[in-house]
C-alpha cells in the first residue's frame, strides 16, 4: 500500500514565503496539488518563489505587501483570494527578529515584531476565515516556535518571544471560534538554517568576539537530532496539518524543533 498527500485544487495563501521556511511551505504545498498565493514584503523574492509554484503546473500569484501595514494585510488577503477564487489555507509565517536585550529595545523594535507576527495573525484570520466557515473547510497554520513555551534559551529575544506567545494564544482561540470546520494550529520551529538563523548567529558572534562560522558550529553542536532543521523539515508538519491525517489537531502548538530546548550532552 502506498500513501500520498493530496491537495489537489486547495488554494493557499503563504505570508513571508519569498524565502527561507514560507518558501519551503509553499513548494510542499504546491507539490502536493495547491495552488499558492504568494506574500512577502520583498516583491522579488515573491516573484521567484510564485514563478516556481507555477512551474510545478499550480495557479499562482505574487502578492507583495508589508504585513506590518494593515490596509497591506487587507489587502493581500483580498487579492490572494481574487487571484486563487478564494482561500482554503492561510499560512501566517512572516516573521522578524531580533538578538537585543530588553533594555536595548526600542518601541519601534516592540512594534514591528507585534505587528508583523501577532498583529497581521489576527487580521488575515478575521478577514479570511469566515468564507472559509461558510465553504465548510478550511486549514489555518500559524509560525509559533519552540520559544513560545517555557524554556531557558530566550534571552535577548524579549519582543520575538512575546509576539509568539501571542500568536499561541490566539491560535488557541481561533481553533474554538472557528471550529468545527476550520482548523487552526500553530508550528514551533527549533533552529532551521535560514537568514534569520544566519542573522543570529552573526550578532551572537559580534557580542562574543567570535566567528559568526565558530557560533553556528556551537549551536549545531547541542541539537540532539545533529543537525539545523531545513525549511522542508517544517513544511512538512504544515502539510501535515493541512491533510486529512490531520483533520483532528486543532487547538495545537505543534513543536518540530530537532529536540529543542533540550540539547545534546
Ligand atoms: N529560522 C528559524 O530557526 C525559526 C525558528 C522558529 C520560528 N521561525 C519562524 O518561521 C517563520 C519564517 O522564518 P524564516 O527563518 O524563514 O525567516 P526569514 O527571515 O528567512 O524569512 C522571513 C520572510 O518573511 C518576510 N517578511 C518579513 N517581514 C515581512 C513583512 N512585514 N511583510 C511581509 N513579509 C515579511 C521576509 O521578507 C522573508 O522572506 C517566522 O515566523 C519565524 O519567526 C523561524
Amino acid at each position: 500500500m502506498s500513501e500520498t498527500i493530496d491537495l489537489s485544487g486547495r488554494r493557499a495563501l503563504v505570508t513571508g514565503a519569498g524565502r527561507g521556511i514560507g518558501r519551503g511551505i509553499a513548494h510542499r504545498l504546491a507539490a502536493a496539488g495547491c495552488h499558492v498565493a504568494v506574500n512577502d514584503i520583498d516583491p522579488t523574492t515573491a516573484e521567484r518563489t510564485a514563478a516556481e509554484v507555477a512551474a510545478l503546473g499550480r495557479r499562482s500569484a505574487a502578492i507583495p505587501g508589508d504585513l506590518a501595514r494593515v490596509a497591506d494585510v487587507h489587502d493581500v488577503c483580498d487579492r490572494a483570494a481574487d487571484a486563487l477564487g478564494g482561500v482554503d489555507i492561510l499560512v501566517n509565517n512572516a516573521g522578524v527578529s531580533l538578538c537585543r536585550a530588553i533594555v536595548d529595545c526600542t518601541e519601534e523594535d516592540w512594534d514591528r515584531h507585534l505587528d508583523v507576527m501577532a498583529k497581521a495573525t489576527f487580521l488575515t484570520m478575521r478577514r479570511l476565515a469566515p468564507a472559509m466557515m461558510a465553504r465548510g473547510w478550511g486549514r489555518i497554520v500559524n509560525l509559533g516556535s519552540y520559544v513560545a513555551q517555557m524554556n531557558s534559551t530566550t534571552r535577548f529575544f524579549g519582543p520575538y518571544c512575546a509576539a509568539k506567545f501571542a500568536i499561541v494564544g490566539l491560535t488557541q482561540v481561533a481553533a474554538q471560534e472557528f471550529a468545527p470546520s476550520v482548523t487552526v494550529n500553530a508550528v514551533g520551529p527549533g533552529d532551521v538554517d535560514t537568514e534569520m538563523m544566519a542573522r543570529e548567529w552573526e550578532v551572537e558572534g559580534e557580542r562574543r568576539a567570535m566567528d559568526p562560522a565558530a557560533v553556528k558550529e556551537e549551536y549545531r553542536r547541542r541539537l540532539l537530532l545533529g543537525r539545523f532543521e531545513r525549511p522542508d523539515d517544517i513544511a512538512g508538519a504544515v502539510l501535515f496539518l493541512c491533510s486529512p491525517l490531520g483533520d483532528q489537531v486543532t487547538g495545537s502548538h505543534l513543536i518540530v524543533s530537532g529536540g529543542l530546548p533540550f540539547r545534546a550532552a
